[in-house]
């Protein structure tokens, strides 16, 4: 049978870049994009795109009678340092947006779902090095809270309900196609939209937090690999520790300066820091390398050049 996907939450970081690439491979018509916000014009060429909220279920009933998607990409939440400032409003609709597509996905016989999880789910007494898929997880932010019940749910959806549903704890992103969504991370992104306008920047971490990351492009493989994955091949049914590459604020400086002589960089450090502290510095991904055979491809060097090169050709600076 035909795929047809859905993404709730299309519209974010992570969304923009996978509805890219579900639409190259399976075809504009048969990725069908949604999130709350209303559509923008120039995308609506793109393919079919619906304004939905994922809380609200009679309208995602009535998405998913209309559409009859056979996989589902739920991404809309409200990351952590947002998730912070409103912590009821991140808990809501992290945990109900998540029962209400699962609930939808089981009424309507959905063979699969992709959610993901966080590095945010791993806390203080976590080891924080090359940190191993099952360990002491004890996060202290709402997010982080947020993402450890819901890969219990997604376990316990499976078990339970027999829902397929595929989960990755995805590091930091760094992309180019959109703007971070409000993260702990977010300053590896702006990074190099300042280096291109000023050649400077001011980070709001300290300048030796090292934490997980991974290029945009390597996030999407992972995110289309697992969830086309034979059902065999899946053995954790919470979410699988990812990884792609490790380094603070000062290695990426560097990598940069090599790479756009002039650029600087100084320090201005806020909230986020504090949240950056909980979380693990490297990830122990060997269960995810074994089980689907994932890879990446991406590892400072080239991540840099890519981000300093596809921004530019957008205009970035000039
Ligand atoms: N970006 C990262 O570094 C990162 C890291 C770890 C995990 N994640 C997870 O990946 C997923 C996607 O993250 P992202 O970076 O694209 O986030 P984002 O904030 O950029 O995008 C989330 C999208 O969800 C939409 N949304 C919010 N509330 C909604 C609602 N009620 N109904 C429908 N849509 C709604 C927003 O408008 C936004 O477009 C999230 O689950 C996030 O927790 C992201």
């Amino acid at each position: 049978m035909a795929e047809k996907i859905l993404i709730l939450g299309s519209e974010g970081q992570v969304g923009t870049d996978l509805a890219a690439t579900l639409r190259d491979k399976y075809g504009k018509d048969n990725v069908v994009c949604s999130d709350i916000k209303p559509a923008i014009d120039e995308k609506l060429d793109l393919g079919p795109y619906v304004e939905l909220n994922v809380m609200d279920r009679a309208a995602l009933e009535a998405v998913f009678s209309e559409h009859k998607p056979t996989m589902v990409y739920h991404l809309a939440a409200m990351l952590s340092a947002t998730a912070e400032k409103f912590p009821r409003k991140g808990w809501d609709l992290n945990m109900e947006g998540m029962f209400s597509v699962f609930d939808a996905c089981i009424d309507h016989k959905v063979k699969r779902v992709f959610w993901p999880s966080s590095i945010a789910v791993f806390g203080p007494n976590t080891p924080r090095i090359n940190t191993p898929q099952n360990c002491v997880m004890d996060p202290n932010t709402i997010y982080g809270i947020s993402k450890l019940a819901g890969e219990r749910f997604c376990e316990y959806y499976y078990e339970k309900y027999g829902l397929d549903v595929r989960s990755i704890r995805y590091p930091g992103l760094i992309g180019w196609k959109a703007k971070p969504g409000g993260g702990t991370t977010d300053y590896a992104v702006d990074i190099f939209h300042q280096a291109l306008i000023q050649n400077s920047y001011t980070c709001f971490l300290k300048e030796d937090t090292g934490l997980p990351m991974m290029y945009m492009d390597d996030a999407i493989k992972a995110t289309i690999d697992i969830t086309e994955a034979d059902p065999s091949q899946i053995k954790i049914r919470s979410s699988y520790n990812l990884s792609g590459m490790s380094f603070d604020p000062k290695t990426l400086s560097e990598e940069i300066m090599r790479q756009r002589p002039g650029f600087t960089i100084d320090y201005e450090i806020d909230g986020r820091q504090k949240i950056a502290e909980s979380w693990p510095t490297s990830i122990d991904d060997s269960a995810a390398k074994n089980d689907w055979n994932w890879k990446p491809d991406y590892n400072l060097e080239t991540m840099v050049a890519e981000m300093l090169k596809q921004l530019s050709a957008m205009g970035v600076g000039s």
